[in-house]
């Protein structure tokens, strides 16, 4: 063939390369997210607020994240009336790819949203104006949750107190502006165990508390799920590293001498009708571990997440906890 002919083709299918890369640019700019709303419906009864208050505030800990926290103490309690406030920060300076800043979740902001975009942003990461979340929220776990134990949680949040607060709008850095557009997806939701079989019941419950999100070594903000609970990611604190420990069977590294009784005890000794968290000095350890608000996991809830953890296969892994810089 001719030398002009073979620049013909060549510009052709540069042209054509150039035309699919825009195409999926576009569609991800403008169609993404598109998760459909669900036909569901809240009963809020007695039962399913109080379900929904113990799930967002000592298992899914919903309310770790949207309040204000006491950072200037160990493990950042809550402030007081500030409860679903929002406008806890977590970005660059802590390793995500941008700033996010967590919402409003009083009826001040969600009043007018209906169950279905409440339920849709919980399980799948988008908003009620078609905003793509970034999962700082753990949504990916939430859509596996039981509907009934998520639309129990909205029940809970459409009676806390209204909060008068606009927190700024999350701010994703370039690439992830465009990725995070990929992120929402369908909830597959599963029944809840029964809690007669605690390994398989732990096993739920680990899921909606997000234990695997900061006990796993993570690459480029996204965990290895071969390493899982094995301890190692690391968290930049204003004066040190801090780096979650192994939390699998192994007996010399991770949890495997820790009797069950020592694990709930470990728990329940960070609840706040008997635990005062004590302010930090300069060079003190602080956690992100949100020991307070798990403390008020219930004893038979903390012995299934121990019985799942101990049937996990052991992984040695020795992690330094803290590191003051
Ligand atoms: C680890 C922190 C964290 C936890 C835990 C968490 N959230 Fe969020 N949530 C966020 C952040 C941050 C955003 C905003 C993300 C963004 O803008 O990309 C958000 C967004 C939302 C939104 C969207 C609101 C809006 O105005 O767009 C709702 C609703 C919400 N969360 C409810 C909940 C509920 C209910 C739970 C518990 C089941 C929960 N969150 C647990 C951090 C968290
Ligand atoms: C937001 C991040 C985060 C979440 C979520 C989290 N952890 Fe942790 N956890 C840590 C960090 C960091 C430490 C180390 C500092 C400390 O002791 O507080 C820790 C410490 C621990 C320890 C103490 C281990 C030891 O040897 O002393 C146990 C046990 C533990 N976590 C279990 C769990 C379980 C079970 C869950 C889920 C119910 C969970 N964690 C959820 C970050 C987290």
């Amino acid at each position: 063939m001719k030398r002009k002919t073979w620049v013909w083709i060549l510009g052709g299918l540069v042209s054509a390369l150039v035309l699919v890369v825009a195409g999926v640019m576009l569609y991800i700019r403008f169609a993404l997210p598109n998760v459909p709303l669900q036909s569901i419906k809240v009963n809020a009864t007695a039962e399913n607020v109080e379900r929904g208050r113990y799930l967002a505030n000592h298992v899914t800990v919903c309310m770790d994240c949207h309040s204000t926290r006491a950072w200037d103490r160990f493990s950042g309690p809550p402030i007081p009336g500030t409860l679903g406030k929002g406008g806890e920060v977590f970005d660059q300076k802590m390793g995500f790819p941008g700033s996010f800043s967590s919402p409003n979740i009083t009826p001040f902001n969600l009043s007018d949203w209906s169950d279905a975009e409440i339920y849709r942003a919980i399980t799948s990461g988008e908003g009620r104006d078609g905003r793509a979340l970034f999962p700082v929220m753990p949504y990916f776990a939430y859509g596996t949750l039981d509907t009934e134990d998520i639309l129990s949680i909205i029940a809970y949040i459409r009676t806390i107190p209204d909060i008068h607060n606009t927190p700024p709008l999350s701010n994703p850095a370039f690439p992830m502006n465009m990725i995070v557009r990929i992120f929402p997806v369908a909830a597959h939701p599963v029944q809840r165990p029964s809690e007669s079989d605690s390994v398989k019941y732990g096993e739920y419950l680990v899921r909606a508390s997000g234990c695997i999100e900061c006990h796993t070594e993570a690459e480029h903000g996204q965990i290895v799920k071969a390493l899982s609970f094995s301890g190692g990611r690391e968290f930049i604190m204003p004066n040190g590293v801090l780096t979650s420990p192994n939390i699998t069977p192994d007996m010399e590294t991770g949890i495997g001498k820790m009797s069950r009784e020592d694990f709930i005890k470990r728990f329940k000794g960070y609840d706040p009708e008997n635990y005062k968290a004590p302010k930090l000095g300069l060079k003190d350890m602080q956690t992100i571990m949100p020991w307070i608000m798990y403390a008020g996991m219930e004893v038979k809830d903390l012995a299934a997440i121990y019985a799942y953890l101990h049937s996990l296969p052991p992984r040695t892994n020795v992690v330094v906890r803290w590191k003051h810089l």
